[in-house]
């Protein structure tokens, strides 16, 4: 590891807005109590790398509580750091895999999870490591809310005809969907947040793609 990442690594063990593995164990089912001292609704952050998204929202909505996750910790340090230094108390950071996610959170805990550029991993036997992929919403399907929002924004068209059309299969609800976000007439404030991925793709001219859905409601 070289020095600037050690140093990162070493500076988020100390910082109050960071849970790193089983630190997070705790809070499951007691974010909003436990860390964030209020009853506010909990929107994730999956995928966060340096947490513009997780930040930015939390500047512009202070009713809500953020979580960035990820498992790179000198990515969510950059974010974790801006955090203290502006005194945006309604965010906080989880170093965890993706995968575990369920040990760290209740059923109907979160109303809303964004996933930012994740990686595509378009090899076929890589499917599993997909973050939109069967196995991965299940798991949000059990920790989101019922009529609970999620977002996918990616510069990977293969990723999001893939997710497009498995949301479609499950029979899940697509509200909002566009593979030229930029030149939308459904952007906004908050699709405007650019990540720091986003902004080297917008260099190139990349379109963006953007996807939000809904779950289901289960068979009553
Ligand atoms: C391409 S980067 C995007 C980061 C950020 N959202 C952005 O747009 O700048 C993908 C991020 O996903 C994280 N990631 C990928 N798979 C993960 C997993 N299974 N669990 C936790 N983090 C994961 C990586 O560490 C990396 O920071």
């Amino acid at each position: 590891m070289g020095k600037d990442k050690l140093r990162k690594f070493t500076e988020i063990g100390a910082f109050e807005n960071v849970y790193q593995l089983e630190e997070g164990l705790a809070n499951k089912g007691l974010w909003a109590k436990s860390h964030f001292k209020n009853d506010h609704p909990i929107v994730l952050e999956l995928a966060c790398g340096k947490g513009e998204y997780s930040v930015n929202m939390a500047k512009a909505f202070p009713d809500t509580n953020f979580i960035g996750i990820d498992y790179k910790g000198n990515r969510i340090w950059r974010g974790a750091k801006t955090a203290l230094e502006e005194g945006v108390s309604n965010v906080a950071f989880l170093r965890i895999q993706i995968e575990d996610i369920l040990s760290y959170f209740d059923l109907d805990e979160v109303s809303e999870i964004w996933i930012t550029f994740p990686d595509p991993q378009p090899q076929v036997g890589r499917e599993k490591k997909r973050l939109t992929s069967d196995r991965f919403l299940d798991i949000y399907r059990g920790l989101l809310k019922q009529d609970g929002f999620m977002h996918l924004k990616t510069d990977n068209d293969g990723l999001y005809q893939y997710t497009l059309e498995k949301v479609a299969d499950r029979g899940d609800e697509i509200l909002l969907s566009t593979q030229d976000l930029y030149n939308s007439e459904i952007l906004n404030d908050t699709l405007s947040i650019k990540t720091y991925y986003e902004k080297k793709y917008l260099l190139v001219n990349k379109n963006i793609n953007y996807l939000k859905w809904r779950f289901k409601k289960p068979i009553a």
